[in-house]
């Protein structure tokens, strides 16, 4: 017997405090920590679904932005999925995430992306992989920069435009960073219990070259320094920061960060100690095509034209011919074409991102085109390998 649903947001207080049972039973947690979660995402963001009258399972929607070729393209974060158990196993997710989908394709939101526990679900409802967060760690010790002429001003967190200022211009040169909302810089800019955190801006006060917030974990074996977000914006900046990072090196015995798969800036370090420990990869949904394609920028030399195949079960409007003409830095999309560049919705998110290279997923048997559209497309969506600091 097919399961009957209903999905929406919460209407009244008794709904908010279901949401958060279902939620604790899902992902653990104390009452206090769902009252700080729900406060920070807005109950507005929340949506459920129920079997007859009863909630069985709900989600958070994260308004934010995230960048792709120098652009903010409007980006769903998803997070907080969660079906009770007794209600598991017959799609509710499927259904739940499917619904969610629609609801963003109405509203004209052209991508979403979420951090999957299991991407069996996700690629049902047409999320594919689409970059990378990776933590890092590295010995104080080997760090052996001296490079102190760059001054370091410590500043308070209650002015967090410097850091947004600095923090955008480094995200914009980075497929995939987010556009944050306010919700991801409360967590990092508001302490957790009792903890001290540490900001400074490098370079002139006026002027700066970047920033660092951080925590000096003091309660581990090894003591550390846990950097909660930074920016860097020349070398000078990252050559004062790693000085500055090892000037603690009689009391921290590592530094933690997270970020991209290829950090640039541990080129200037003598050795390679600075580790990859943990690699999650995040799956993107493009849900409106043709404005996630007008939306994100492009490389500003080329003049190039895609004749895209594209196909959706979901949303129907993506599916059919989409005729993408790159200039100027700017995509503009129409409707038609020839068709060359065969795609489905999930292998177009990877390729959208630049995580996947159009030659990857031809290789993958993911994309059907001719050898001319092929390398057409390698220039259209090259660029860096996607990555974001942020877990939501
Ligand atoms: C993960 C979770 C949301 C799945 O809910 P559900 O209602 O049982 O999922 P569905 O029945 O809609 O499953 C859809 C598909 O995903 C698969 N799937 C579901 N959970 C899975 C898991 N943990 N591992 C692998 N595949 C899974 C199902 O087998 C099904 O595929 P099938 O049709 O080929 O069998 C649920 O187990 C849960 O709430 N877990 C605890 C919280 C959590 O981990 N949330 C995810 C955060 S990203």
């Amino acid at each position: 017997m097919t399961v009957q649903y209903t999905y929406s947001s919460l209407s009244n207080s008794q709904e908010i405090d279901r949401l958060g049972e279902i939620t604790r039973q899902c992902f653990g947690g104390s009452p206090s920590d769902w009252e700080y979660y729900l406060n920070l995402i807005g109950a507005e963001n929340f949506r459920i679904l129920r079997q007859g009258e009863k909630a069985i399972a709900g989600l958070a929607i994260l308004p934010m932005g995230q960048w792709f070729g120098g652009k903010i393209v409007p980006m769903a974060g998803i997070a907080a999925v969660g079906v009770l158990p007794e209600a598991r196993g017959k799609g509710a997710a499927r259904e739940l995430l499917n619904n969610t989908i629609k609801e963003l394709h109405s509203l004209e939101i052209p991508i979403s992306a979420l951090y999957p526990a299991t991407q069996v679900l996700y690629r049902q409802v047409g999320y594919e992989q689409g970059g990378s967060l990776c933590q890092w760690e590295l010995p104080t010790a080997s760090i052996q920069l001296k490079e102190r002429h760059l001054p370091m001003h410590r500043v308070g967190l209650s002015d967090r435009s410097i850091f947004e200022n600095l923090y955008n211009q480094q995200a914009q040169v980075n497929n995939g960073n987010l556009a944050r909302p306010s919700a991801i810089w409360s967590r990092i800019l508001e302490p957790r219990q009792e903890e001290e955190i540490y900001a400074y801006l490098i370079g002139s006060e006026n002027a700066p070259r970047g920033y660092i917030i951080f925590i000096q974990n003091r309660d581990k074996k090894e003591k550390a320094i846990e950097i909660r977000d930074w920016a860097l914006l020349d070398v000078s900046a990252a050559k004062r920061l790693w000085t500055f990072l090892s000037d603690h090196r009689s009391e921290i015995v590592g530094i933690n960060w997270r970020g991209s798969s290829v950090n640039p800036f541990t080129l200037l370090l003598p050795e390679q100690t600075a580790k990859i420990i943990r690699q999650t990869i995040w799956m993107l949904r493009i849900i409106n095509v043709s404005l996630a394609l007008s939306l994100r920028g492009y490389p500003l030399q080329l003049e190039a034209e895609l004749h895209l195949d594209v196909s959706d079960n979901l949303i129907a409007t993506n599916n059919g011919k989409f005729c993408l003409q790159v200039s100027q830095g700017r995509g503009e999309v129409s409707q038609g074409g020839k068709g060359d560049f065969k795609i489905d919705i999930r292998s177009l998110a990877s390729l959208y991102t630049s995580f996947l290279s159009p030659r990857q997923l031809h290789s993958l048997g993911y994309l059907k085109t001719t050898p001319e559209a092929l390398a057409i497309a390698t220039l259209i969506f090259s660029g860096d390998r996607p990555w974001m600091a942020d877990f939501f």
